[in-house]
């Protein structure tokens, strides 16, 4: 790599590889910020919830009113965009849905982030809870679907521990919508550094996750991503660009 193109991927998070392990493809696309921002500014949000905020960091891209939900936020000069209303839940997800803080306040999220606990069924919960809460025709990002290792991917906080990239076994999340729910639109996008993935056609009404939930669980919990086998789960979909998503989605990008 010359030394422009080392000072180029170092500022836009770019090129840079962690340990790929073979059958996993390379993650190097639009980073998921970017992304991100792209598809909240596409669909004119006007308000976003997102489930773990850590730092502030995907929270200062938002342009909107928001909901942020994390048990312990570290914020750093975080700098808001345009939001007029602001609401930040120091507490699990969990515990907020169960305040029913958006059904009493009529808020109807257009778009929400899920990026809290990375164990399968806390982000599929928290894709049930989303899902019952939003909008019509709005939609939700899973981030952390496309690991590549399977140290990355395993239930096993190591990794975590070890400050190494982690994005646990929220990939069974994206198995466990297209075995139960094929009537959702699944898209996984080649997104910087670990994929991040966008759920259409949502239906508020739905009940099959909830009615449905230890089997699912049960079903899925226990299979490390060695066993499922990486070819076998990216086999599962079409790797899509994040670049551009927004507007093949949405046909614009309100600039913001
Ligand atoms: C990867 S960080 C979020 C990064 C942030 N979204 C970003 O892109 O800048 C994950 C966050 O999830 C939070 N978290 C962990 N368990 C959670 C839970 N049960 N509910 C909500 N947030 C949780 C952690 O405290 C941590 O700050």
């Amino acid at each position: 790599m010359t030394k422009t193109k080392r000072i180029l991927s170092r500022l836009t998070g770019r090129g840079k590889t962690d340990a790929r392990e073979p059958g996993f493809p390379e993650i190097s696309g639009q980073p998921y910020l970017e992304t991100l921002e792209a598809l909240v500014a596409a669909r004119s949000a006007e308000w976003y919830l997102e489930i773990g905020s850590r730092t502030g960091t995907s929270l200062s891209r938002i342009p909107c009113n928001f909901i942020a939900i994390d048990p312990e936020f570290q914020l750093q000069d975080a700098r808001f965009k345009s939001a007029r209303q602001m609401h930040f839940f120091q507490m699990t997800s969990d515990d907020f849905f169960e305040t029913d803080f958006l059904e009493r306040n009529a808020i109807r999220p257009d778009v929400a982030f899920i990026d809290g606990m990375h164990h399968f069924e806390y982000a599929l919960r928290d894709f049930a809870n989303c899902e019952k809460a939003m909008a019509p025709d709005g939609f939700i990002l899973l981030h952390d679907v496309c690991p590549t290792s399977f140290a990355m991917a395993s239930r096993e906080l190591t990794e975590l521990e070890a400050r190494r990239p982690w994005t646990g076994d929220v990939w069974k999340v994206v198995v466990a919508l297209k075995d139960v729910r094929p009537d959702l639109e699944v898209h996984v996008l080649d997104c910087f550094k670990t994929g991040l993935c966008v759920v259409r056609g949502l239906d508020p009404a739905n009940r099959t996750l909830f009615e449905s939930w230890d089997d699912i669980v049960a079903r899925y919990i226990d299979t490390e991503l060695d066993e499922f086998g990486a070819e076998a789960y990216y086999g599962r979909f079409a790797l899509e660009p994040g670049d551009g998503f927004a507007e093949r989605a949405f046909g614009r990008v309100d600039s913001t």
